[in-house]
């Protein structure tokens, strides 16, 4: 099946919502998103066969960039989608001239602590009962400058 990684504009709106309501608790809206890319986040969305299967949305400032949300729609995880979108976000933030990437994640998401550091990521450090609910945040930093590929 073939594979396309696309950069996400405002106009996607509906479609980073809706995906982003199968993927993530609490969800983003359309309105959130627009809002979000017009405070300078850029997007992208995975596409198998055309089918919008995952979302990402980060931000590059100065030599850093943040990782804001990223998901893959249950049917279609573990086919390599969310490793194809944070190598993405990789390369972009490398070609913009950033040097370090940022994450946070809850403590309890096995399967994004697995992808992050699949991906080249290191704990940097917990945020003690950060999300609503009291659970911890571990903070990922990942080196853009090296290209792990190389
Ligand atoms: C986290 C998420 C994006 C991973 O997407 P995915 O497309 O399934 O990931 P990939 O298939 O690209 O997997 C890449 C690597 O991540 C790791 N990984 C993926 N799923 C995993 C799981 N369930 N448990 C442990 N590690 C996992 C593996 O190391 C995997 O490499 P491998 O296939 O060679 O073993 C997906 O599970 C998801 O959408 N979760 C819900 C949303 C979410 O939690 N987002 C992160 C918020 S910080």
């Amino acid at each position: 099946m073939s594979l396309v990684i696309e950069q996400a504009t405002p106009e996607h709106g509906d479609i980073l919502a809706k995906l982003h309501a199968q993927c993530l608790r609490p969800a983003w809206s359309a309105k959130d998103f627009r809002a979000l890319f017009k405070a300078g986040a850029r997007g992208l969305i995975a596409r198998k066969n055309g089918m919008p299967c995952g979302l990402a949305l980060y931000r590059l400032a100065a030599d850093e960039g943040e990782i804001l949300t990223i998901g893959v729609l249950p049917s279609r995880r573990k086919e390599g989608l969310g490793r194809a979108l944070v190598v993405a976000m990789q390369s972009t933030a490398r070609i913009g001239g950033a040097a370090r990437l940022f994450l946070e994640v809850r403590r309890d998401n096995a399967p994004a602590h697995g992808l992050y550091k699949a991906c080249g990521f290191t704990s940097l450090g917990v945020r003690k009962a950060y999300y609503a609910d009291a659970e911890d945040a571990i903070v990922y930093q990942c080196r853009v400058l090296e290209d792990p590929e190389s």
